[in-house]
């Protein structure tokens, strides 16, 4: 049977909520992933040292590592959710001080910018892209090396929202050369194309802009649990966005903007937006991989090229996938994941 074994699998768009949620999700991806970049759009965002450090601790006991109650460890290993998963921390975009950013930069990976309204809890986000505003911050970034993320649509028609803000990137990638800017969870052949425009410019690409394009969002039945920020575009994105990720293009990695939300609010006259795949995201991965004879390329998509753009050194994780079929849940704790009840071709066999 086919194998493919993945060492340290990162997750580099992450979104582990809080409270319940957090406890229900997080070993989810804390089981095979060496870790994630934790998104900061709580209710509300991550603002503040003290806030971003107690999220950072809330994560910890979530994944169990938090060593204090033993008993609690041991039933994690049992149960295969034990080992070393680190969130890298982000905080939510305002324009903050030198001093602030100094103090904070050790904590963080990077500060993650949302245009006001645009996605889930982005209400407090920035209104206007006024770079005399935001010139302080984004300088103090620069210099202390933060990598600034984005969320990447203007208030646009639908499917223009990425493309039109092709012009912002470049404005922010030329007006800052030495910061390192990652265009998450990108989902068109404009953004694409961006990559070879700017040295300083990075992507994110989920799973299912991988797999889906709006056809499978709403060219039949309307499917809910596709539906999502940025929505899934016109094949031929689909098709850019896939050779890069196949090609493990040095510029692209892994984000699964896995975005849990309780059934009733996908299953609802106003669905929310946000797939959830982190628990099958990396038996997918391995599934289109084959299929694309690009299983090679997986490591650099997954792993590697995330540890040289962020200069990190992730947990020692192997994990080992199986080309066996996989029936993916109904759900996982009241959330329903991508492909529920289906099967898929990978499964995970073994995680050291
Ligand atoms: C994300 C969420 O639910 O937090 N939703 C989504 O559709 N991707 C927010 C985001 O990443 O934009
Ligand atoms: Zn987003
Ligand atoms: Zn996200």
């Amino acid at each position: 049977m086919k194998q493919h074994t993945l060492l340290m699998p990162l997750d580099m768009h992450l979104h582990l909520r809080d409270g319940v949620m957090l406890e229900n999700v997080a070993p989810l991806s804390s089981y095979s992933f060496s870790g994630a970049v934790v998104m900061p759009n709580l209710v509300p965002p991550v603002t503040t040292k003290i806030a971003l450090l107690d999220y950072k601790h809330r994560i910890l006991n979530a994944t169990g590592q938090n060593r204090y109650d033993d008993d609690f460890d041991d039933l994690l290993e049992e149960e295969g959710f034990g080992g070393d998963f680190e969130p890298f921390m982000t905080l939510f975009y305002n324009n903050y001080s030198k001093e602030f950013l100094e103090e904070v930069a050790d904590e963080i990976i990077g500060i993650k910018l949302y245009p006001a309204g645009i996605t889930t809890n982005s209400e407090s986000g920035v209104a206007s892209f006024d770079l005399n505003e935001m010139r302080p911050t984004l300088e103090a970034m620069s210099d202390l090396e933060i990598p600034l993320l984005v969320h990447g649509e203007t208030d646009g028609f639908v499917m223009d929202r990425e493309a039109e803000f092709m012009s912002i990137y470049e404005m922010l990638a030329t007006a800052f050369p030495k910061l390192k800017i990652i265009m998450e969870h990108i989902t068109t052949k404009a953004a694409v194309d961006m990559l070879s425009l700017h040295d300083n410019l990075y992507a994110t690409i989920t799973i299912h802009h991988l797999l889906i394009n709006l056809d499978d969002v709403v060219g039949g039945m309307m499917k809910p649990h596709l539906f999502c920020k940025p929505i899934a575009k016109r094949p031929e994105d689909q098709a850019a966005l896939l050779s890069v990720a196949l090609e493990g293009h040095p510029k692209v990695m892994f984000g699964s903007d896995s975005a849990p939300h309780p059934q009733h609010a996908k299953e609802a006259c106003g669905c929310a937006a946000g797939v959830f795949t982190a628990p099958i995201a990396l038996q997918l991965l391995a599934e289109l991989f084959d299929e694309n004879d690009a299983l090679d390329n997986l490591q650099a998509f997954v792993s590697d090229n995330a540890q040289v753009i962020y200069s990190i050194c992730p947990e020692f994780k192997e994990v080992t996938l199986v080309q066996e079929e996989f029936k993916v849940p109904e759900n996982y704790s009241g959330v329903v994941p991508m492909f529920a009840g289906e099967t898929i071709k990978w499964s995970i066999e073994n995680v050291d």
